[in-house]
């Protein structure tokens, strides 16, 4: 089992950061980047994408979630996400969505996974996804 203490916390963020830059935002000027790190210790990036037709537009930590289920990992271990306006400083936490919460834990053990909000890698939160989501529905209920 990993443990929080286990993470890579600054790498992750240092990860999320990087993709934040690569957000394609011309709606809301929200810019996320996430990084997510697998139970295969590989780290997934991801930014938001947005499109004219709403909608179809896609959060940070979604993007992150796929590339890692699309590459055949199947379980996150951790997330990092960074959110604000657009512009380099990031003055607010930006927690994940309630539809990003719910994909996060169809591939994660909520009580274990670390959902990291940074500002920068001086100034974070971490909490479990259990936290975040209590209560949860997961693929266990339909077995
Ligand atoms: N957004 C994310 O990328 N992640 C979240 O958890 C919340 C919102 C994006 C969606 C949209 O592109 C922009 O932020 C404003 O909502």
């Amino acid at each position: 089992m990993l443990k929080a203490q286990d993470i890579p916390v600054k790498e992750l963020i240092l990860s999320a950061l990087e993709a934040r830059k690569k957000a394609y935002t011309p709606y809301s000027e929200f810019k996320v980047g996430a990084a997510v790190l697998t139970a295969e210790l590989r780290i997934y990036t991801g930014c938001n994408i947005e499109n004219a037709a709403y909608s179809p537009g896609i959060c940070a930590e979604r993007t992150a979630v796929y590339k890692a289920i699309s590459e055949g990992c199947r379980k996150i271990k951790a997330i990092a996400i960074v959110g604000d306006k657009t512009g380099d400083s990031i003055s607010q936490y930006a927690f994940p969505c309630g539809v990003c919460r719910q994909v996060m834990r169809e591939f994660s053990n909520p009580e274990e996974m670390i959902v990291i909000v940074a500002k920068s890698c001086e100034e974070y939160q971490l909490y479990t996804l259990n936290q975040l989501l209590p209560e949860s529905f997961g693929p266990e209920n339909l077995i």
